[in-house]
């Protein structure tokens, strides 16, 4: 049994510095240890992509949880899909820049990608509903279908996880809520649940939930097809420029991500969904070396004079809207939580 369980959830479309937050949670001591003893992810396979500095070493991981990076413990949990190729390539990848990939351990029950899934999906959906071609949609219909090929069928034995959990878990989410396949806006979604409720198919009640951090960016930002973010959004002049400044590129697929003003509304929701207890706003910068403060709140754009002033809006919003919050944060750094 477990003592405690914390979630990071990504609260957009992804892409909202989940691995900051992630990796800032792992990188805590207690008495010189690290405070977790694992990390895992619950959801979804390599169509993720973390980018996170330790060290001022930039590691980019899409399968494998951060805890690796911190000397601890990682789970890929029995509801995620794994493309065995890429993940061995992962492991070497990160292995090279100082990972300790022995910490890795795959749970049995955890789906296997096939050659045959990623071709399905690069050929029939990645154009149709913007894809990252990872085959993850035809890997989930398997296991949907029953007919799927678990991790205990074609991996070494030891990279099987026992299913032992114990002491304090980190739960590292991948995609964000508009994505859930059950919240979001389907078929623009993902096909897997990236809300905090899958969280607990890796093993644990949910009693022993503690804190769920929800990560938020202060502009929202989206890869792949969506008829909310219309592509017309490319020829708004400080949306461009937030494109630039921001580097709102995939990470996994290199794709240049559409950019749009936060919409506070959704933000709300969001929070209000997964029960953010402790959020975290990034890339605050970006909004400061554009110079352009908007968001759209009840159907209006809202333009403001300062970052200062925005912030403010956002905070009294979230504290009379969002009862379960306690505290929230900006962040001015890829590098670190910056928090004020
Ligand atoms: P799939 O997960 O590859 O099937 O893609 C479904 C949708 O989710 C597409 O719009 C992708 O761009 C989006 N998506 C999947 N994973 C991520 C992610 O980690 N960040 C941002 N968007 C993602
Ligand atoms: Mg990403």
């Amino acid at each position: 049994m477990i003592n405690a369980a914390d979630i990071v959830v990504g609260l957009a479309w992804g892409d909202e510095a989940k691995g900051k937050v992630t990796s800032h949670l792992a990188s805590l001591k207690k008495d010189g240890a690290p405070y977790y003893d694992f990390v895992a992810r619950w959801n979804g396979g390599s169509n993720a992509g973390h980018t996170i500095y330790v060290n001022d070493v930039c590691f980019k991981t899409h399968i494998v949880p951060c805890g690796i990076l911190h000397g601890i413990k990682s789970i890929i949990g029995p509801n995620c899909v794994l493309n065995p190729d890429s993940f061995y390539r992962e492991l070497d990848a990160l292995g090279s820049k100082g990972a300790d990939t022995s910490l890795v351990r795959v749970s049995p029950r955890c789906h296997i990608v096939s050659e045959q899934h990623i071709e399905y999906d690069r050929l029939n959906l990645s154009k149709k509903l913007g894809t990252t071609s990872k085959g993850i949609a035809p890997c989930y219909a398997d296991k949907a279908a029953r007919t799927g090929v678990l991790a205990r069928d074609v991996l070494d034995e030891e990279l099987l996880w026992d299913e032992n959990l114990y002491g304090n878990l980190l739960c590292e989410g991948a995609q964000g809520v508009w994505l859930d396949i059950n919240r979001g806006r389907y078929p623009w979604v993902t096909s897997s649940e990236t809300l905090p409720y899958s969280a607990c198919s890796i093993g644990f009640p949910t009693q022993v939930i503690n804190n769920i951090y929800g990560a938020a960016k202060i502009y929202d930002t989206r890869s792949g097809e969506d008829p909310m973010f219309p592509s017309l959004l490319f020829d708004d002049r400080h949306l461009k420029q937030i494109a630039d400044v921001g580097a709102e590129y995939g990470v996994t697929t290199g794709r240049r991500r559409k950019v749009n003003w936060l919409n506070l509304n959704y933000l709300i929701e969001s929070i209000n969904l997964t029960g953010t207890t402790s959020l975290l706003i990034s890339k605050c910068d970006i909004l400061e070396e554009v110079g352009v403060y908007r968001l759209f709140y009840n159907e209006e754009l809202l333009t403001f004079v300062s970052l200062v002033d925005m912030k403010s809006f956002i905070k009294t919003s979230i504290n009379n809207d969002c009862p379960l919050v306690e505290k929230i944060g900006f962040s001015y750094s890829a590098k670190c939580l910056g928090q004020e």
